[in-house]
């Protein structure tokens, strides 16, 4: 699948502008086992990058223009990258003039180019298509135009991007696992500090499988947006009632429960979510560390109770996804992941009882919700990448 996607960007590049890219790259989507809406949370994440990719081709040229082509969308843009930069009538176009805006604002200027991106992250279903491609396009220009940013900063550059140039506040954890991922490794990411571990994505005999709802997350900005403004308030009301709490990783479920009649009723179940969410990714790594499944799989569940009771980011779909796959002896966990409103669950499911579950889960749901239901079985890979370097350009 990597090997076509680059072969068809590359082929499409020719095609388009008469000559072969002298670069190609390979930015990643990413999964999340635990740890949801906690990245603008200062709390944990336990993300991991996927083998579905943006792949960018690029050649640079003589002068101040930069070309895109989006091959999937046939769709086609050109600027001037050293022209003022503001948001226009097309989102794939803003996450790349977002990554081009904060560039320039930090004396990094890319130079004239022309690029071709195609992908094969399925958009709107979770797995972090946007971030992989303002992330891919700041590694492209990385490389290309030697600016030596690390890897830290091109993470930040694509959130910046996205909250400037797409209007979603996002946390960090979407492009810090497109360009940090490792093959094989889940990334335990400090939110707070921006420190990081890598550990194993070993499951033994259990693997993780992403069912897609094909429900678009057509509500994410502006609920995400909401969403991040409630837990801001309630953690405001949370340190006006005690003065050593900095942030949610200095409050328990006990202080919560001891203020509750002096906080917002729906400030309060934002918070509770957020704090027990915060705690679950810490047992999650004991778990993972321990090889204790069952105990990871319970945690993921318990993710999905909040998300949908308390944090209110599910929608049926999704709910009834978790709930019947809950009632199959092979799955530990299930739990809708990413931003939600929409998008895929996760699943942590025996590795021998894949092929009958998407069957049976495929069946139900269409069904149920008159709805063609999507698996995918990934695999952790690494993050973003140079594939084709030309030696002479
Ligand atoms: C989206 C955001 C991330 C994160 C998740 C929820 O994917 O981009 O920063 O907040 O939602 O965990």
């Amino acid at each position: 699948m990597k090997n076509e996607l680059i072969a068809a960007t590359t082929s499409h590049f020719k095609s388009q502008f008469g000559k072969d890219p002298s670069y190609v790259f390979l930015s990643p989507g990413r999964i999340n086992i635990i740890g949801e809406h906690v990245d603008y949370n200062d709390g944990f994440v336990l993300p991991a990058a996927i083998d579905k990719y943006v792949c960018v081709a690029i050649q640079p040229t003589q002068n101040n223009t930069i070309r895109l082509i989006a091959k999937d969308l046939q769709d086609s843009y050109a600027f001037e990258y050293n022209e003022p930069l503001v948001p226009i009538n097309k989102t794939w176009v803003n996450y790349i003039l977002g990554v081009v805006h904060q560039l320039v604002k930090s004396n990094n200027n890319p130079l004239g180019c022309d690029i071709v991106i195609s992908s094969n992250i399925p958009i709107g279903a979770g797995l972090s298509s946007s971030a992989a491609l303002s992330c891919g396009i700041c590694y492209a220009f990385n490389e290309v135009f030697s600016l030596g940013l690390s890897k830290k900063e091109i993470a930040l550059i694509g959130q910046l991007s996205e909250h400037e140039f797409a209007g979603v506040k996002c946390g960090i954890m979407d492009q810090f696992a497109s360009v940090f991922g490792k093959e094989n490794q889940v990334i335990k990411l400090d939110c707070n500090t921006l420190e990081y571990e890598y550990y194993p994505a070993n499951f033994n005999d259990y693997t993780l499988l992403l069912l897609d709802s094909k429900v678009k997350h057509t509500h994410l900005t502006s609920g995400y947006n909401t969403r991040r403004m409630e837990v801001e308030a309630g953690l405001m009301q949370i340190k006006s009632q005690y003065a050593k709490v900095a942030s949610f990783r200095d409050c328990t479920m006990e202080m919560l429960h001891n203020i509750e009649n002096k906080m917002d009723a729906l400030y309060y179940k934002r918070c509770c979510f957020v704090v027990q969410e915060i705690e679950r990714v810490q047992l999650a790594v004991r778990a993972l560390e321990s090889d204790d499944f069952i105990a990871l799989g319970k945690l993921m569940t318990a993710t999905h109770e909040g998300l949908s009771k308390l944090y209110e980011v599910s929608c049926d779909e999704l709910d009834f996804l978790v709930s019947k796959a809950l009632e199959d002896t092979s799955v530990l966990g299930a739990r809708m992941m990413g931003g939600g409103f929409g998008g895929c669950s996760i699943n942590l499911i025996r590795k021998d009882a894949v092929d009958d579950f998407i069957f049976k889960m495929q069946k139900q749901y269409h069904q149920h919700f008159d709805i063609e239901l999507h698996g995918y079985k990934i695999n952790i890979s690494q993050g973003s990448s140079t594939y084709h370097r030309a030696t002479t350009i």
